[in-house]
């Protein structure tokens, strides 16, 4: 009895891991055909998400189209894709220069890409232009840029692209936002504001394109961080230590963000909230008892301030 409750627990472990590890590769597969010769289109694919999520889609058999506003960038990324995965099974992905605060570009992009490709099956919308300044310090000319950037840009291009989604009746719209996007923090109003206006572009499209067979869907993440916590994926153990660690760490790194785009593509989910229990428990908070949610944030604001003053 006694050696049998001992061997329990490794048994237990061993079991979970086992499965996570086959669940695992039977979503690798999975992912693959459901984006195998997929006309791909990735918005600001030299950031950090945006390079983990070529990479899934370029492994996954898509025809990519990198958009971003770098060429030197775009290139590296360019070469780093092409230089990892197998070329009979992947194709050479194209890279246009997009500036998404420049309206006009990004229309000619659209038209670009539909000349080259015909149609585009799935478009990651991955905006990020960013700043954390207070309100009063942030120029109006800045506001319209992350506006443009963020929002303006982003609908411009699913404006150009959604009529041939309709006319096909198949397509997929991806809108990577954050949890600013669904309740604002201080300092941060004009990225929160952008977000706020493109989750509301989106939400209202999901229901208008419904019927064409057209996909809406929107991953908004907490907090990215740039380093793992847990060991690489491909061995059994890995499985184990990643369920737990991502139970736990505070933010994301980008490439779990990327397989959720992908799973996200895969099984066509309309809405994805990447958080874990602080911030979900703060998007409550803020729905049902608004004023309690302003107070405890306006503290914040007043202890930072007051830190800053000591400073
Ligand atoms: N980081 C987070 O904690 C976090 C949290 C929640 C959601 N998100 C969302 O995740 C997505 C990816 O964010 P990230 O943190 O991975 O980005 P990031 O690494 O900070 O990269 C930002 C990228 O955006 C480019 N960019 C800025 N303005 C642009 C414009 N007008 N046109 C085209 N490209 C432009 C920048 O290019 P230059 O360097 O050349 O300026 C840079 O490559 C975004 O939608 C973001 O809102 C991020």
């Amino acid at each position: 009895m006694g050696v049998m409750v001992v061997l329990m627990l490794p048994l237990l472990l061993l079991g979970i891991s086992g499965l996570l590890f086959i669940y695992q590769e039977v979503s690798r597969l999975w992912s693959k055909s459901a984006v195998q010769n997929k006309v791909v289109v990735i918005t600001d694919a030299i950031s950090e998400l945006g390079k983990e999520c070529a990479q899934v889609f370029h492994t996954g058999g898509a025809r990519l189209v990198l958009c971003g506003k770098n060429w030197e960038k775009l290139e590296n990324l360019h070469d780093s894709l092409i230089s990892v995965a197998d070329p009979s099974k992947t194709f050479t992905p194209k890279m246009v220069l997009l500036d998404l605060s420049d309206i006009s570009c990004v229309q000619d992009v659209a038209k670009e890409v539909l000349d080259c490709y015909g149609c585009v099956d799935i478009l990651i919308n991955n905006a990020s232009m960013k700043v954390k300044e207070p309100a009063h310090k942030i120029s109006l000319e800045l506001d319209q840029n992350i506006m443009n950037a963020n929002y303006l840009g982003p609908i411009t291009l699913t404006k150009v692209l959604l009529p041939n989604m309709i006319s096909r009746r198949t397509g997929q719209i991806v809108l990577v936002n954050s949890i600013q996007g669904k309740f604002g923090l201080p300092f941060r109003t004009a990225y929160a504001a952008s977000k706020h206006a493109a989750l509301g572009f989106f939400d209202c499209l999901r229901a208008e394109v419904e019927e064409y067979d057209v996909v809406v869907s929107t991953v908004s993440p907490t907090f990215i961080r740039s380093h793992r916590v847990y060991p690489e994926q491909g061995n059994w153990d890995a499985s184990i230590w990643k369920f737990f660690f991502r139970k736990l760490a505070p933010g994301v790194h980008p490439a779990e963000v990327a397989e959720e785009v992908m799973r996200t593509v895969r099984r066509k989910k309309q809405e994805v909230l990447m958080a874990n229990a602080i911030p979900k428990a703060a998007l409550y908070v803020r729905t049902f008892f608004p004023e309690f949610f302003f107070a405890v944030v306006a503290c914040g604001v007043k202890e930072k301030l007051s830190v800053l003053g000591e400073g």
